[in-house]
């Protein structure tokens, strides 16, 4: 089939490489020429810099005669399309200001317009527009509206939500655990399942497109709400307060009940990335408007505000049980990237925690992160930060360290935590170095973390 993808970041961009690794034409077409040539360049090292997916720039360089990548719209022949998948961004602040979907509609109508050429304006090839942004359920409705007002003749709109987990992108995409086709019509739903003809069909789920809309979010508020209440909240607030309880012990005894799944039980400071708390603040907004909400409306609030306090009561810890005060002290933070395996920077953890220690004073935040140091700089224009080429560097005359992101090889840092000065604070917000805590105390130094209580050498 003939696919265009409108907005090639880390979903539009994975999802095209797909589809062109399984045989479909594909164009990408997007407004930002930098990334776009950094996609075009076909170089390992330009793609991972721009998107860092661990497989993308090998399936993009693969599938060179089949995957183009553009920013000129009018360029593409609309008569030659038979799908046009939306993977825009749809940020939460559109959201708050009452402005959702904004984005969405700007490129859609664009394209539209653009579409509404095609057979000489006589629109007589079927047309399917399908968003696979994350929306507001009732998206695809309202925008079904919207193409015919810019003059879209003959075409369907469906929902096939993307699910795709940062860093497993690629894999992910190739075996996903479920696809979700939502459409109003036999025909697009046919089509739709033909594109997606490699996949087995149980794992194809069929609805509305609200439904498909609809499982998106609630899908991510399941996963988010068990981070955040249960393994943060409870499970954390409790081994964090009491000596004689083991967070690994506990998480591997519960989790040996196989009606209860290990995923959610993440040694973690934040629940990043740029869908969780973006996702349950659209959800809040639907349920606002339903009648009864009031407890699942506390609910979704509880988990938003929660994963906030995590990280500031993770954050608030070397003050109130270390006694560290981060004024004028020189600190690594090692991990910009939300997570390991990407060099994603949004809602990442070290951001605010950056934030805070320049409010409290300090003096030299160094920083390192394998792939994330560049967009983690590009946030911040601050001389008190000092972007580090690996953690021995990072760590250089520092007073303490925060390990925010985790990246395995942080897994190997207690030779370089045990050579800094003294005293010395490590505050493992990923419990990176757990095997280690006990070897690092008696070696003097003082371990904040997370699922733990406070460990520190005897004076
Ligand atoms: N990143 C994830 O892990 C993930 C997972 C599931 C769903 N989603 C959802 O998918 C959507 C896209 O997310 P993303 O992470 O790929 O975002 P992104 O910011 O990485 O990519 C969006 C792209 O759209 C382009 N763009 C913006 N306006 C455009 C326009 N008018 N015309 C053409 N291109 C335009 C941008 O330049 C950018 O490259 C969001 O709704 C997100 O919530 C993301």
């Amino acid at each position: 089939m003939n696919i265009l993808t409108v907005g090639a970041g880390f979903v539009g961009a994975t999802h095209s490489a797909v589809l062109a690794s399984n045989g479909h034409n594909v164009v990408a077409y997007d407004l930002d020429d930098k990334k776009l040539a950094d996609l075009t360049s076909r170089e390992a090292a330009r793609i991972d810099s721009r998107i860092y997916e661990p497989g993308l720039a090998k399936l993009i360089q693969q599938n060179e005669t089949n995957l183009a990548f553009t920013s000129y719209l009018h360029g593409i022949n609309p008569s030659s399309i038979d799908i046009v998948f939306l993977c825009l961004p749809t940020p939460a602040e559109e959201l708050e200001r009452q402005l959702e979907k904004r984005c969405l509609y700007v490129a859609a109508k664009q394209v539209a317009e653009h579409f509404a050429t095609r057979n000489e304006g006589r629109q007589e090839k079927h047309l399917l527009f399908v968003n696979k942004s994350t929306v507001p359920i009732g998206t695809a409705a309202t925008l079904s509206d919207k193409l015919s007002e810019w003059g879209l003749k003959n075409y369907g709109v469906g929902s096939n939500p993307e699910f795709l987990v940062e860093g497993k992108a690629v894999e992910g995409s190739q075996k996903p655990d479920r696809v979700v086709i939502g459409t109003t019509t036999e025909q697009d739903d046919k089509l739709l399942s033909k594109l997606y003809g490699n996949i087995d069909s149980n794992r194809i789920k069929h609805c509305s497109p609200s439904d498909a809309e609809a499982i998106k979010l609630l899908s991510n508020f399941e996963l988010f709400s068990r981070i955040v209440l249960n393994t943060y909240h409870v499970i954390g607030r409790l081994c964090e307060s009491r000596p004689d309880l083991d967070i690994a012990r506990i998480v591997e005894g519960i989790t040996a009940d196989s009606r209860l799944p290990k995923w959610g039980h993440f040694d973690s400071l934040y629940a990043g990335g740029s869908c969780f708390d973006k996702d349950a603040r659209n959800l809040l907004k639907t349920l606002l408007s339903c009648e009864s909400s009031s407890y699942a409306v506390s609910f979704v609030n509880d988990v938003i505000q929660g994963n906030d306090a995590q990280l500031a009561h993770f954050y608030s810890r070397a003050q109130k049980q270390a006694r560290f005060n981060f004024e004028g002290k020189t600190v690594a933070i090692l991990g910009t990237a939300f997570k390991q395996d990407t060099n994603d920077v949004r809602m990442s953890p070290a951001i605010p925690i950056t934030k805070w220690m320049i409010r409290d004073g300090v003096q030299t935040i160094r920083t390192y992160d394998p792939q994330a140091s560049e967009n983690y700089a590009k946030t911040f224009n601050d001389k008190r930060i000092i972007v580090c080429k690996d953690e021995a560097q990072a760590l250089e005359g520092t007073q303490a360290a925060i390990i925010a992101t985790d990246w395995p090889r942080f897994k190997s840092l207690s030779p370089l935590i045990e050579a800094q000065q003294r005293p010395y604070l490590l505050m493992d917000g990923r419990r990176m170095l757990a095997p280690n805590y006990q070897d690092l105390v008696s070696k003097g130094i003082g371990i904040i973390a997370v699922g733990s209580v406070p460990m520190f050498p005897e004076r």
